[in-house]
């Protein structure tokens, strides 16, 4: 193996693993070259990584399918590091991935990325992409071009000074997200489809900020082209998973119906997507540079198809998300009364009665950045990303080939006792001692150049969200537990989630 300077470089940024010598995989060939490299200094190979039982061909699906199925993947991998350490390597029929969850690991990672960081490939939208000759957008893009559109949109989405002036926008939708509360709650303050009704509330405001209008989901009669368009990504997102796991060439050469049905959803999606862009770039033609989107097109980084793609594409990867880490926030407080007491203290404090939060006054809220965050630990949407390595590099001490898949594992870094003490536990206040949490053991968002665009916009949404919700009603928990399972990478709760909204009497 080459690069061996590069490799006794970052051994230095490794943490040690003394203890952490494999231990199933392997047996004595690799342990043997395992010492070797190490004498050399190198670090041992990637065959003397250790991790589950592994079978021909099938690898560790039958352990994973034991233990939950792929459903309860996020418990699985936190118990697996539990069992072999910082770092393992797993095998899921032809998958094969390095798994990391230890802060030091994901220090070393982000000190050493390379420019254009790359994520596992998404085949089933660039197949589709390809054949209708549209654009990609963020969440597929590689290299060069990859850079050139994140710069573009990155001025306005991770900048904190443009993002809070968004706070008007986002209030309109939460003023009417209230109202639709009250109307659909029954009398104990249940509702009926909670999950549904977050996706609708969160669809909502992305397509406000996004495309500058309206889809009207929050009323009772929804407009056919709205509801067309929700299906549309919701059928897209249900059919991309197959065609991950069986090759996508297959299902286009067979016209399946998944691909038929992807390519519909896809088609509709851009249709709506289009018509929506092309109104808000004729509308502040004249003055461009004062509208959020025309801006970013204005500054002639991006052809026309890479704008249209990147908008779907953070309209897709801004919906589920958003909800579902509204739907936990609202289910830990809930949970905890005491913290939702000393949250709507900090609220009234901070907002007169019937004063709408903004961006400002949010940063007078230390407790309610904190709920969030803990909520993000305990419960993060988006369990794990992935990093596909382009240049050979240690880590663990571990020599991992270019082309390695890492999976970055926020869920068990958030249940690991080592990083969090009393893991299980919702207790805000850890995040208010100073010092005391290291920033890269809480990864919600991934890490480094590549991590969400989104998210400045999230937070700010899910801040301004819980202001509301939390200083007009009262949350009770009822019922167990709701079971989480994982969805296309998301972790969601049951649909039915266990939580009462009682109007709180003081208002009005
Ligand atoms: C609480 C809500 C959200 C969570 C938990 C979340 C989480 C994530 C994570 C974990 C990644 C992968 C990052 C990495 O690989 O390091 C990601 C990427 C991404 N997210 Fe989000 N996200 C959220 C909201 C949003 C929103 C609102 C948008 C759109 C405005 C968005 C757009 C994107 C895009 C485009 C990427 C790919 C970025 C790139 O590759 O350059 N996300 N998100």
């Amino acid at each position: 193996m080459g690069g061996c300077s590069i490799l006794l470089r970052s051994s230095a940024l490794t943490c040690g693993r003394a203890a952490l010598i494999p231990a199933g995989r392997g047996g004595s060939v690799p342990r043997a070259a395992s010492a070797l490299c190490a004498l050399r200094g190198r670090g041992h190979p990637l065959a003397a990584l250790p991790g589950p039982p592994s079978w021909p061909l099938m690898g560790s699906l039958p352990d994973v399918l034991w233990k939950g199925g792929l459903k309860r993947q996020h418990e699985t991998l936190a118990e697996y590091h539990r069992r072999f350490g910082k770092i393992f390597r797993m095998k899921l029929g032809a998958f094969d991935s390095v798994h990391i969850g230890a802060p030091c690991l994901l220090e070393s990672l982000y000190r050493r990325e390379s420019s254009c960081p790359q994520r596992l490939e998404i085949k089933p939208w660039k197949a589709y992409r390809d054949y209708r000759d549209e654009g990609y957008g963020l969440l597929i893009l590689e290299g060069k071009d990859w850079q050139r559109v994140r710069s573009a949109f990155q001025k306005k989405l991770m900048k904190p000074k443009e993002v809070v002036k968004l706070d008007n926008t986002i209030n309109e939708v939460l003023e009417d997200f209230m109202h639709r509360i009250d109307e659909i709650c029954n009398h104990n303050g249940q509702m009926e489809d909670v999950y549904s009704e977050f996706n609708k509330w969160s669809f909502e405001s992305i397509c406000l900020v996004l495309y500058g209008k309206r889809f009207g989901l929050l009323q009772q009669d929804v407009e056919e082209e709205s509801l067309n368009f929700i299906k549309a990504v919701k059928t897209m997102m249900a059919t991309f998973g197959m065609m991950m796991v069986t090759p996508v060439e297959l299902h286009k050469g067979l016209n399946t119906k998944v691909w038929q049905a992807h390519t519909k959803a896809w088609d509709d999606i851009f249709k709506t997507a289009k018509h929506s862009i092309d109104s808000r770039l004729q509308r502040h033609s004249a003055n461009p540079q004062e509208d959020f989107l025309c801006d970013i097109y204005s500054g002639g980084q991006l052809s026309k198809k890479e704008l249209y793609a990147t908008i779907a594409e953070l309209q897709i990867a801004g919906v589920e998300t958003t909800a579902n880490s509204l739907l936990w926030a609202l289910y830990n407080i809930s949970r905890n009364p005491h913290v939702q007491q000393k949250l709507l203290q900090e609220i009234q404090s901070v907002l007169a009665a019937n004063e709408s939060p903004t961006a400002e006054s949010i940063k007078n809220m230390p407790y309610l950045k904190a709920c969030l965050k803990e909520s993000m630990r305990l419960t993060p949407s988006v369990p794990f990303t992935t990093r596909t390595i382009d240049t050979e590099m240690v880590l663990g001490d571990y020599v991992l080939p270019e082309g390695t898949v890492l999976m970055i594992n926020s869920y068990a870094l958030g249940c690991n006792e080592e990083y969090f003490n009393g893991w299980t536990q919702f207790k805000p206040e850890r995040w208010l001692q100073k010092h005391s949490i290291n920033p890269f053991s809480h990864v919600p968002f991934g890490i480094g150049k590549r991590m969400c665009i989104g998210r400045r916009l999230a937070e700010l949404q899910l801040h301004l969200a819980l202001c509301w919700i939390i200083r007009k009603y009262q949350l009770v928990a009822t019922d167990d537990n709701p079971v989480e399972t994982l969805h296309s990478g998301i972790l969601i709760p049951s649909r039915e989630l266990p939580i009462a909204f009682h109007r709180r009497l003081q208002l009005d």
